[in-house]
């Protein structure tokens, strides 16, 4: 199977697959709908400074029949992700939310009013983390590619091309539950360096849950 898979640079054709697959996977694996109803504004907010600010550092699973196998999107730089994020993308993603009634949905008030309680986590990590000489990576595959060595490939091209780019350390957030997730990245030599608590819904209840930072030293500064 691996040989049919052609790991390659994202390009713009491939955005609209992209943003699908992300929502296919966003939820440690599975839809994004049991956390969120509309996809649209999700992908917003998962994708859209990779492929639309910085495509450079993205890279695509395409399998021999078209389908896309699995994505690693990447930021060469999180200050700069951090001012796209909070001057350019959620503002119009607010008002495309707004448009859609996305507010009036009782599951994004609780989702709100969840995320306002994890504040002491957002602030840090921003002191910690948001620093021009690191980037970040989200990686998904598709449940059919799993196993299969897809996703090393994909993150082995992104650390490459973060070497190159000359930033000094890749990050990754990954849920503790995410076992897979976890046992990934541990795979291809990342270390945890934060453990934050955090307050999520799951499966329609509140609880708490302990969001892990893998980090990976890419060069030396
Ligand atoms: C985590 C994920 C990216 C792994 O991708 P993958 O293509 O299935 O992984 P690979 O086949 O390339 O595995 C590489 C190594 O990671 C480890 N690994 C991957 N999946 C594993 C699992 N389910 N259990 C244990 N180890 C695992 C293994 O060491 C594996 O090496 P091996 O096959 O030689 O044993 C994929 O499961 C996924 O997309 N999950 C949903 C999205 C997600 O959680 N993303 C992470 C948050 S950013």
């Amino acid at each position: 199977m691996m040989n049919d898979i052609n790991i390659r640079p994202y390009r713009s054709e491939d955005r609209d697959m992209l943003r699908k697959l992300c929502c296919d996977v966003a939820d440690r694996g599975s839809p994004i709908e049991s956390l969120f109803p509309d996809r649209e504004v999700a992908a917003d907010l998962l994708t859209k400074y990779y492929t639309d600010y910085e495509p450079s550092s993205t890279f695509v699973a395409i399998n021999n029949d078209g389908r896309m196998a699995g994505y690693v999107t990447g930021c060469m730089d999180n200050r700069r992700y951090g001012l796209v994020l909070f001057w350019l993308i959620i503002p119009a993603v607010l008002i495309k939310a707004f448009k859609r009634g996305v507010f009036f949905k009782s599951e994004v008030h609780r989702m709100v009013v969840q995320g306002m309680k994890n504040w002491r986590r957002l602030f840090t990590w921003r002191k910690t983390s948001f620093h021009s000489h690191q980037g970040h990576v989200h990686i998904g595959i598709s449940s059919d590619f799993r196993g299969h060595q897809v996703g090393k490939r994909l993150m082995e091209a992104l650390i490459e091309h973060a070497r190159q780019s000359g930033i000094v350390e890749l990050a990754a957030s990954v849920h503790e539950g995410n076992t897979s997730a976890c046992a990934f990245f541990e795979a291809m030599g990342f270390e945890v360096r934060e453990r934050s608590p955090m307050i999520g819904i799951q499966e329609g209840k509140e609880g708490r849950y302990v969001a892990l930072m893998f980090v990976k030293t890419v060069s030396s500064m």
